[in-house]
């Protein structure tokens, strides 16, 4: 618990109305209900002040988290068998390419059936007993717009919501805390798979998309930011990995103010995470600080079918609190990296750590795996092969990927390097508010599964426990490496093409 600064809100309420409004979207049940009820119950009260008061503290405590990926949002790579099995004649040529081509092709009816299937069984309450005796204290819960609204042409299904809620129970009963992430929005905001719709980038190319994502923020917010929630839910992430270098900045930043004003226009403390957007480190430290001021026009009662029917304007003004940034690591998605030796990482972990550790505000590393290949089946996306075995866009084959899933095939020196990237990883990101491995669990991609990891005792267990020499006390590791003089730059560029890998461009 802390007081960041005393700060004061004004809100002020004009209502405007736009006419021409068609029926462009649907809202879930409960989101429907939800505001139904709110329009009576709503009251407001200019002169409540705000303590600061948050679950977590992110300037003191350390996160030690791990990602509920491939559960209410899946990827082909994490669920191959989920995919397959809506292959029309076999082949992988049929194989829906992301959530919203597997709702298509099987039609929104038969992909609740099979997806309730998946939600009900792939991660189960034991697991959140099981995480927590892990060592960890917290789960970051990946969820799509589609399961709160859908644009009329899209075939995604509801339901996911209330295992949100079932989640959240469990980590009560565990004592884990539980950060929601909007992992996906109207349109995509970085074209990867995992945003649900592969291959487009156009969340910013209609009004609708980015008012619709800040409608569904209003309602996650109101609900999970509130007293119901405040002992459990320990951030809301507005927005994951939207793809700065193909979005327009300013718009994404003004999104990111508008979603900010409408948390504590809610009366809600809740830390607010936002992912860096690729962007170079520091690059927020210019923005989302000090004052603000923002007037947004958040639709406060929409009607279904209509986002422009009514909307009230708010102006918040008070200053920035209770946010962090949040920032992804991998390892294996540029040849460049791939061609890198274990010593050779390390010395690039440690300068892209040493960045962000100058940022001015609280920041953690909110994804990262034990990859050293993008040899995981469907990694970069059903019909893709890997950049490390030369099938994927690269023609430079550094190495075999036949074993990459068969632990039994890993040679000594493997598991040690592994071993060794996790340990350091747990080192550098420690000095950050935390870290939250991505992921609790996949199929068969080990490299990307805490759950095997553990097993194959590469993971440490205790999170503490290390087998290699901290890399914190020793530059040993890193002497021989030809990055060791790596510029912040060089850092920008990596993340940057990291970034740009798994999305082939449009
Ligand atoms: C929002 O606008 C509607 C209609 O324009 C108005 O009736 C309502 O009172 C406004 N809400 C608030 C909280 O002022
Ligand atoms: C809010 O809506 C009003 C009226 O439609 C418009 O003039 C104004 O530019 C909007 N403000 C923002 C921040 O979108
Ligand atoms: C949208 O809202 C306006 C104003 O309330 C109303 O006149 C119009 O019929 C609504 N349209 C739909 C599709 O509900
Ligand atoms: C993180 O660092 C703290 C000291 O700041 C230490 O006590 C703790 O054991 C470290 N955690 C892990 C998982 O290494
Ligand atoms: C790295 O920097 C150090 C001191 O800044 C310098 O002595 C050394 O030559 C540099 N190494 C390389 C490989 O550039």
């Amino acid at each position: 618990m802390k007081s960041i600064s005393a700060f004061s809100m004004v809100i002020a309420i004009t209502s405007a109305y736009a006419a021409n409004a068609e029926s462009i979207y649907e809202l879930s049940p409960s989101f429907k209900e939800f505001i139904s009820k709110r329009r009576v119950k709503r009251s407001w009260d200019e002169s409540e002040t705000s303590n600061s008061k948050s679950v977590f503290d992110y300037n003191n405590d350390k996160v030690y988290g791990v990602n509920l990926g491939g559960w209410m949002v899946t990827e082909p790579y994490i669920t191959p068998t989920l995919y397959w099995d809506a292959s029309t004649d076999g082949t992988e040529a049929t194989v829906p390419v992301d959530e919203y081509h597997y709702c298509k092709q099987l039609g929104t009816e038969e992909c609740h059936t099979r997806l309730k299937k998946h939600w009900d069984s792939w991660i189960v309450e034991s697991d959140f007993e099981k995480i927590k005796k892990y060592g960890f204290n917290t789960v970051r819960f990946p969820i799509g717009y589609w399961a709160f609204a859908h644009l009329s042409s899209d075939p995604y299904c509801f339901g996911q919501e209330e295992y949100l809620d079932k989640a959240i129970q469990w980590c009560r009963k565990y004592g884990l805390f539980l950060w929601i992430d909007l992992h996906g929005v109207p349109g995509s905001q970085n074209g990867f798979d995992n945003s649900g719709l592969r291959d487009h980038v156009d969340w910013q190319k209609h009004p609708l998309y980015v008012d619709l994502s800040l409608e569904i923020l209003h309602y996650i917010m109101a609900k999970y930011g509130g007293e119901e929630y405040e002992d459990v839910v320990s951030a809301i992430q507005v927005l994951n990995e939207p793809l700065g270098s193909r979005l327009n900045i300013n718009k994404l930043e003004e999104f990111y103010v508008n979603s900010y004003t409408q948390m504590r226009y809610l009366k809600s403390d809740t830390y607010i995470a936002y992912h860096d957007a690729f962007m170079a480190p520091e690059f927020w430290d210019s923005r989302l600080t000090g004052k603000v001021s923002h007037t947004s026009n958040i639709t406060l009662y929409p009607h279904t079918g209509n986002l422009t029917g009514h909307t009230n304007t708010s102006t918040y003004q008070g200053n920035y609190y209770n946010i962090i940034i949040d920032h992804h690591r991998y390892e294996v998605f540029d040849v460049g990296q791939l061609s890198q030796s274990i010593d050779e990482h390390i010395a690039s972990l440690k300068g892209f750590t040493s960045a962000i550790l100058k940022e001015d505000k609280p920041k953690l590393v909110g994804e990262w795996a034990a990859a050293i290949t993008d040899c995981a089946f469907w990694l970069n996306g059903v019909g893709r092969g890997a950049r490390y075995d030369g099938t994927f866009q690269s023609t430079k084959k550094l190495g075999n990927c036949a074993y990459a899933n068969d632990f039994g095939e890993w040679t000594k020196e493997r598991r040690k390097e592994v071993r060794k990237l996790i340990e350091a990883q747990l080192d550098l990101y420690n000095q950050t508010s935390g870290f939250i491995f991505w992921c609790y669990k996949t199929e068969d991609a080990i490299e990307w599964d805490l759950e095997k990891l553990v097993e194959y005792d590469l993971f440490p267990q205790p999170l503490a426990d290390r087998k290699y020499a901290s890399v914190l006390s020793s530059d040993a590791a890193i002497v021989s490496s030809p990055l060791k003089n790596i510029s912040k730059i060089e850092i920008i560029v990596l993340i940057l093409t990291a970034c740009a890998l798994g999305l082939e461009l449009l």
